[in-house]
């Protein structure tokens, strides 16, 4: 599949089966992430893999956007480790972390999706409830919950998958 018909193929999943993911493809999602660029090549992302009945039961409690997906990964960064531009004017401090969390989870979505799973990438929820049940991860930026699990058979693509703008909407020549 070439890397346009899979980024069609992709699309948020609200509604996952109960089937196990298989931990080889647990392992390259994760590998994916961690080939993505990262500014500095500072690699600041934590990601905490959620698949314990334990950790998965906490964090269906903590908000209800991981549609009881098998596998969530908590991705986080470290603003310790992440590249800061003290030079900008424009952004005075200027933190590159969530940046590169984002790059990693992109790159493990498009992962994911070439392996026949389905993510849902998450934020709408006070992250403080995510603090408050993973201790773990005091001291990290929480960026987003990546739900990953194969999508039920009755799920389907949201009406906003199909709503894109046109390029000439985003794009400028200059
Ligand atoms: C930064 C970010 C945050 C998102 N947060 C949520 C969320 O909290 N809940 C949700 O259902 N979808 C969330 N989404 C999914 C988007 O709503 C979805 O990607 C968008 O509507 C396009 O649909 P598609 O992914 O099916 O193409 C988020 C996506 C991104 C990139």
């Amino acid at each position: 599949m070439d890397f346009i018909e899979l980024s069609r193929k992709r699309y948020s999943v609200r509604k996952f089966s109960a089937r196990p993911v298989e931990a080889e493809k647990i392992a390259s999602v994760l590998e994916a992430g961690r080939l993505a660029p990262t500014a500095k090549n500072s690699q600041p992302q934590k990601i905490f893999v959620i698949k314990s009945r334990e950790a998965l039961e906490r964090i269906h409690k903590a908000t209800p956007m991981t549609y009881n997906a098998p596998v969530v990964l908590m991705v986080c960064y470290d603003s310790k480790a992440s590249y800061k531009n003290n030079a900008d004017r424009h952004f005075p401090g200027y933190d590159g972390g969530e940046t590169d969390a984002a790059i990693v989870t992109a790159a493990m979505m498009m992962e994911a999706t070439d392996l026949g799973l389905g993510t849902l990438w998450a934020r709408g929820y006070d992250s403080q409830t995510i603090y408050d049940a993973f201790p773990e991860i005091s001291g990290l930026e929480l960026v987003c919950l990546l739900d990953i699990g194969y999508p039920a058979e009755d799920s389907e693509p949201s009406e906003r998958h199909s709503l894109r703008k046109e390029l000439s909407e985003t794009v400028s020549e200059l």
